[in-house]
């Protein structure tokens, strides 16, 4: 019989340091799963079912090494705890990865064991799509478990998420316009966006039927004649780099993360950042510099949670106006944030964590915590 202890060179008690470390939260499960039939390796991490079952999307990725994969899905899944607790849902955090490049491994077999792992944990995960994944797949995932969200309307699903995205990224918006100008309007302002795709588009059509004056960028030629186009008045500029310099008084991060790097902040004419990309800040310490140079940042995590009000609504059998309304809370939310930041004079998105950690701390269920006192 082989001695486990033998087989060890190292890299598992790496992972199991990781997964009970206390900076990262404090995970409740990492999975490891291995198909050998369909080459699937996968983690699925429940960092927190304080709030209820654990949601959040499949990323599919070629990552480096198998400890890259782990930590992504231990600072993913933590993040989704954050995140669905501002969001007001009944939900707490879990993210899954999928190891290997998709284009190389994606089969309809690796997906229904896949499916498979995911019915294993009986509920405590409710899966999605992410950076890697789409609709269809979940469609595939779904046929092994309950426990799928994200599909296509043809297989009960809600489809497309960046509708609700960018309407709720405009809640965000708008709140940051109440705080900063005292009205919740984006009329008359000059709102930078960069990037024009599946959320950026949806948002500029928000911002014009508001009054806004707005101006793009996209890496695709495409994109923005698609968009100047449907709305000649919109211009556009040729890089984002260029469009941060460009006088404004919003700007909105639609691409890519690492958006908001010390460069970036430094040019910033605009005194309101507030867009759908995720993980915005570059490093830690942005925030601050941010808050520094006066410019109110609307926490990425909280302003693009509409997709995952809606993968949650079709949880229930989707209803757009039941995800619509709840998005718009976004509103409310963002303005309770900026509250925090200035009663405990710190930058908004430390204000937007401590308000996730004590709602997780309370366990205070989503019909309570969005009542009134949010709005
Ligand atoms: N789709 C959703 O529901 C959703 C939900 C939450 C967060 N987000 C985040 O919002 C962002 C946009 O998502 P999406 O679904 O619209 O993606 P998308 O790929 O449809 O659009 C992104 C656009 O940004 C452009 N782009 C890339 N690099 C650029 C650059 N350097 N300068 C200018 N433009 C650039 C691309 O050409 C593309 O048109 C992503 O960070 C995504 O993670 C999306």
């Amino acid at each position: 019989m082989t001695d486990v202890r033998q087989t060890d060179d190292g890299n598992g008690a790496a992972v199991i340091a990781k997964l009970f470390r206390s900076d990262q939260g404090g995970h409740e499960q990492v999975v490891l799963c291995q198909d050998r039939p369909t080459g699937l390796r996968a983690v699925i991490a429940v960092h927190s079912t304080a709030l209820g079952p654990a949601l959040g999307g499949t990323r599919f990725h070629a990552y480096a090494s198998d400890e890259e994969a782990v930590d992504d899905a231990l600072n993913l899944s933590r993040g989704m705890s954050y995140k669905n607790a501002l969001a007001g849902l009944d939900h707490g955090g879990g993210k899954a990865v999928l190891i290997g490049d998709p284009d190389a491994f994606k089969t309809e077999e690796l997906l229904l064991a896949y499916g498979r792992f995911v019915a294993s944990l009986g509920g405590r995960y409710v899966t999605a799509c992410d950076v890697g994944t789409y609709v269809a797949d979940m469609d595939v995932v779904a046929r092994e478990n309950r426990w799928t969200t994200g599909r296509s309307p043809e297989h009960g699903g809600a489809g497309d998420s960046s509708v609700l995205t960018a309407f709720g990224v405009f809640q965000g918006m708008r709140a940051a316009a109440q705080a900063r100008w005292g009205e919740p309007t984006l009329r008359g302002r000059r709102v930078g966006v960069a990037g024009v795709g599946k959320v950026g588009h949806h948002l500029v059509g928000h911002l014009v039927d508001d009054g806004a004056e707005v101006v793009v960028t996209d890496v695709r030629t495409d994109a923005v004649a698609r968009i100047t186009a449907r709305h000649p008045g919109v211009t556009a500029v040729e890089s984002a780099e260029k469009l941060v310099r460009t006088p404004l008084d919003v700007y909105a991060p639609c691409a890519l993360g690492g958006a908001l790097d010390d460069a970036t902040v430094a040019a910033l004419t605009a005194t309101v950042v507030c867009g759908a990309a995720n993980n915005q800040l570059a490093h830690p310490g942005v925030e601050k510099d941010l808050a520094d140079r006066g410019i109110l940042y609307a926490p990425d995590y909280v302003v693009n949670a509409g997709g995952v009000i809606q993968v949650a609504d079709e949880l229930h059998g989707f209803d757009f106006e039941r995800a619509r309304a709840k998005a718009a809370k976004i509103h409310d939310t963002t303005l309770a944030i900026f509250e925090r930041a200035r009663t405990d004079g710190v930058p908004p998105a430390v204000a937007a964590d401590r308000l996730a950690e004590q709602r997780m701390a309370d366990r205070t269920p989503a019909a309570e915590w969005l009542r009134p006192s949010l709005g």
